[in-house]
């Protein structure tokens, strides 16, 4: 089958579309048959081996694994033997090591059925992105209607399903943005939007209940001062600092900064799951979340739909078709 791999870290250029071995699923696992994947940021993570942290778990020198891509959806090829839950078949999407390919393995607890009217591409879309904006809202956020929520990176893939998603919790939104993306984060449900080109949003009268940073680009001060009291911020940027100093350092002082005051700051890992994942993709099916796709690329292609994402300004998701 067709894969894209990396066999040393680095820039794009490292990558290539070369034929392999079709994977054979583990006793938990399912072997799927890829439709359409979708690019987060975790994969250039990962294809660059930073920060260097990471290699701790990627490999120190080279990658251990040299498949790339994590989101997926398709339908099933083949089950592991402990496999009750689904079957050949089955169209399912969620999360992989690989998905960047023909085919790829991935563990039941990860995946979830896709809905007949929800397309693979939408499907493909939903994973790492929209349940970081979920599990950052309701587990970090507590998130509740009425909440004034401001999303900063809002015109991005985890923003464009945070917006959704804080509406459909009932939640008054307010989306970050340039210039370019103020009509795209209106019209999926912002109640405000703020043009980062232009305004300094920490200067504006307005509190949150809840601030969802995407960006990191400002210091856990000032966006405690852009907080009601009880409200909560939650980092969940990630960094194009190899050593991550600057986010450990915020790491360690959020919780101390905490203590002082009614006003949270706290970070978020997410993790994909099954119940979240059915869940999300309801919202989907209902039509209350609508994926926000900016770009499609075929499989060949997954170097410059990583280049595109890496340059930081996508337009909600980026997706990779077959071919
Ligand atoms: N903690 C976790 O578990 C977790 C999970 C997933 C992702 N993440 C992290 O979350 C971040 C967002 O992920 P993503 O998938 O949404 O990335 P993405 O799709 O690449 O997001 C790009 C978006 O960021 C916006 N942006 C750039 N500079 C900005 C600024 N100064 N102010 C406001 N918006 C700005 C861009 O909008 P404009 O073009 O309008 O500038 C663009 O729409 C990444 O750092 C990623 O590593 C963390």
């Amino acid at each position: 089958m067709q894969a894209i791999v990396y066999r040393t870290y680095g820039s794009p250029d490292v990558l290539r579309c070369e034929e392999i071995e079709r994977p054979v699923p583990a006793s938990d696992e399912v072997l799927i048959r890829v439709h359409a994947a979708s690019v987060n940021p975790f994969d250039w993570h990962f294809m660059r081996g930073e920060p260097y942290l990471f290699r701790l778990m990627t490999g120190l020198g080279k990658p251990k694994n040299p498949r790339l891509g994590a989101d997926v959806a398709g339908t099933v090829e083949a089950v592991g033997k402990d496999v009750t839950r689904l079957r050949a078949g089955d169209e399912v999407f969620g999360a992989g090591r690989g998905s960047f390919a023909e085919y790829v393995c991935a563990p039941v607890s990860r995946l979830a059925v896709k809905p007949e009217r929800v397309s693979f591409e939408q499907a493909a879309a939903v994973p790492i992105a929209a349940l970081t904006a979920l599990q950052a809202l309701r587990d970090k956020g507590h998130v509740r209607s009425g909440h004034a929520v401001l999303v900063n990176g809002a015109a991005g893939g985890v923003g464009t399903f945070a917006v959704q998603i804080a509406k459909a919790f009932g939640a008054r939104v307010t989306g970050v943005c340039s210039t370019r993306n103020l009509e795209l984060v209106r019209g999926i449900g912002a109640d405000d939007v703020i043009d980062y080109a232009r305004e300094d949003l920490t200067t504006r009268a307005e509190r949150y209940d809840i601030v969802l940073d995407l960006v990191g680009n400002r210091s856990l001060r000032a966006w405690r001062r852009v907080l009601k009291p009880n409200g909560t911020y939650v980092g969940a940027a990630g960094t194009t600092d190899p050593w991550m100093i600057g986010p450990l350092v915020q790491m360690m002082a959020a919780p101390v900064l905490s203590l002082f005051g009614s006003r949270k700051l706290v970070s978020l890992l997410a993790s994909i799951n099954t119940d979240d994942l059915a869940l999300v993709v309801d919202l989907v099916a209902s039509g209350k979340v609508t994926p926000v796709i900016d770009r499609r690329y075929p499989l060949r292609e997954v170097p410059e739909a990583i280049r595109y994402l890496e340059a930081g300004h996508a337009r909600g998701k980026v997706i990779i078709v077959r071919g």
